[in-house]
C-alpha cells in the first residue's frame, strides 16, 4: 500500500504548483477524484484484517482529510492572489484633484431671456411656452397668413418628413413665436367662456425659432420673445409705453432713443419696426432694429374666437439675441451659438 503522508506531501506540491482554479480542480481528480491515490487505499481496505483496518482506515481518513484541507488553502490562496491582481489593476489614486472642478456659468442669451422674464413679470405679464415643431396652421394660418400668401416667403424655414420620408405638408419648425399667440388667446377664451369674466391677457413667450439664413446677423436658429396684451381699450400708445419703459429699464440707461417705423406684418395693423439709437457710447447715433410690432390684427383674434368688436390689443416680437449682442457688444449673432468657451467665459 502506497503511504498515506507520502500522498499528501505530492497533493501538497501538486496544488502548490497550480496558479489557475481550473487547472486546481483538475488535479484534485488526481487523489480525490473516483480512480484517484486516497480513493484507491480506501478501496484496498477490504485486503486487510479488521485490526489492520482500524489503524489504516483512520491513517488514510486523516491524510484524505489533508488533502482536502490543502486543496481548500490552494484555492482560497488562489482567490486573494486574484483579487489582490485586479485591486492593483484598478486602483485609485484618491488624493488626486477632481476633473469637474470648474463652475459654469449662464449662458449670456440664457441671462438676457432670464432679465426680460423678470422685467415683464415686474409689470404683470406672464411666460408662455409653445412647441418648437410646429404646426402650419399656427404659424402661418391662424396668424392671417393663409396658403400662398407671399408673407409666407419671408419666412424660409425647415419642414419635417412625415412617417412616408415625404416632406411634411404640415409640420415645421416654427419661424417664429407668434404661433404661441395664436395658442395662447385659443386656451385663454376656452377656460374663460364667460366673456363678461375674462381676464386681459398680458403675457410673453421666449424661445428659439429657425429660418434659413446666416450672416453676422441672423442665425438658422435663434431666439424671440412675444408679446402680447390684450383686453378692453388696449392701444398703440400702450404698447408705445410698455416697449419703451422695458427698453430703458433693460439697457439700464435713459439716453436711447426709439423709433417706430411703418412696416408689414400679416397679423398686426397698423405694424411698425422698433429700432433704437444710443445717445453715447461706442454706437452712439446708429439705429438697429430689434423688434417687429403692432396691433392684433381683427382676423387674428377672430381666429381665436375673440370678439374684435370688444377688444383690442398689441403684440411684439423682440430678437434676444440681438439685444444681448447690444448689450454686450458683441458684433457677430453666430457667436452666440458656436460653444465656443473662450467666447462664453467672457459673459460668466
Ligand atoms: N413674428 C414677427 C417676425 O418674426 C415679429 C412680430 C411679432 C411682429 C409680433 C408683430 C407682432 O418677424
Amino acid at each position: 500500500m502506497q503511504n498515506p503522508d507520502a500522498i499528501v506531501a505530492e497533493a501538497r506540491a501538486a496544488f502548490a504548483a497550480m496558479t489557475d482554479p481550473d487547472a486546481l480542480e483538475q488535479t484534485k481528480a488526481r487523489y480525490l477524484g473516483k480512480n484517484g491515490q486516497i480513493t484507491e487505499l480506501l478501496k484496498g481496505l477490504a485486503k486487510h484484517s479488521p485490526e489492520e483496518r482500524k489503524s489504516l482506515g483512520a491513517a488514510i481518513n486523516r491524510a484524505k482529510g489533508a488533502v482536502e484541507a490543502a486543496l481548500s488553502e490552494r484555492r482560497e490562496a488562489i482567490r486573494q492572489a486574484a483579487l489582490a491582481a485586479r485591486l492593483a489593476e484598478e486602483a485609485l489614486d484618491v488624493t488626486l484633484p477632481g476633473r469637474g472642478e470648474e463652475k459654469g456659468g449662464v449662458h449670456p442669451v440664457t441671462r438676457t431671456l432670464e432679465r426680460i422674464e423678470a422685467l415683464f413679470r415686474s409689470i404683470g405679464f406672464s411666460v408662455a411656452d409653445g412647441p418648437e415643431i410646429e404646426e402650419d396652421f399656427y404659424n402661418f394660418t391662424a396668424l392671417n397668413m393663409p396658403e400662398d400668401h407671399p408673407a409666407r416667403s419671408m419666412h424660409d424655414t425647415f419642414f419635417l418628413l412625415d412617417e412616408h420620408g415625404r416632406v411634411s405638408e404640415n409640420m415645421l419648425l416654427r419661424t417664429h413665436t407668434s404661433p404661441i399667440q395664436a395658442r395662447h388667446m385659443q386656451a385663454h377664451v376656452a377656460r374663460y367662456k364667460d366673456w363678461s369674466s375674462m381676464p386681459e391677457i398680458r403675457v410673453i413667450a421666449p424661445g428659439r425659432v429657425y429660418r434659413v439664413d446666416s450672416d453676422a446677423t441672423h442665425a438658422p436658429m435663434f431666439h424671440q420673445v412675444e408679446g402680447l396684451w390684450v383686453g378692453e381699450n388696449v392701444s398703440f400708445a400702450d404698447l408705445r409705453g410698455v416697449i419703451a419703459d422695458f427698453l430703458k429699464r433693460f439697457f439700464e440707461t435713459d439716453d436711447l432713443n426709439v423709433r417706430f417705423r411703418p412696416s408689414f406684418f400679416p397679423f398686426t395693423e397698423p405694424s411698425a419696426e422698433i429700432d433704437v439709437a444710443f445717445m453715447r457710447g461706442a454706437l452712439e447715433g446708429r439705429w438697429l432694429e430689434i423688434a417687429g410690432c403692432g396691433m392684433v390684427h381683427p382676423n387674428v383674434l377672430k381666429h381665436a374666437g375673440i370678439d374684435p368688436e370688444k377688444y383690442t390689443g398689441f403684440a411684439f416680437g423682440f430678437g434676444p439675441d440681438r439685444l444681448a449682442m447690444l448689450r454686450y457688444g458683441v458684433n457677430d449673432l453666430r457667436l452666440f451659438f458656436e460653444g465656443d468657451l473662450r467666447f462664453l467665459r467672457q459673459f460668466v
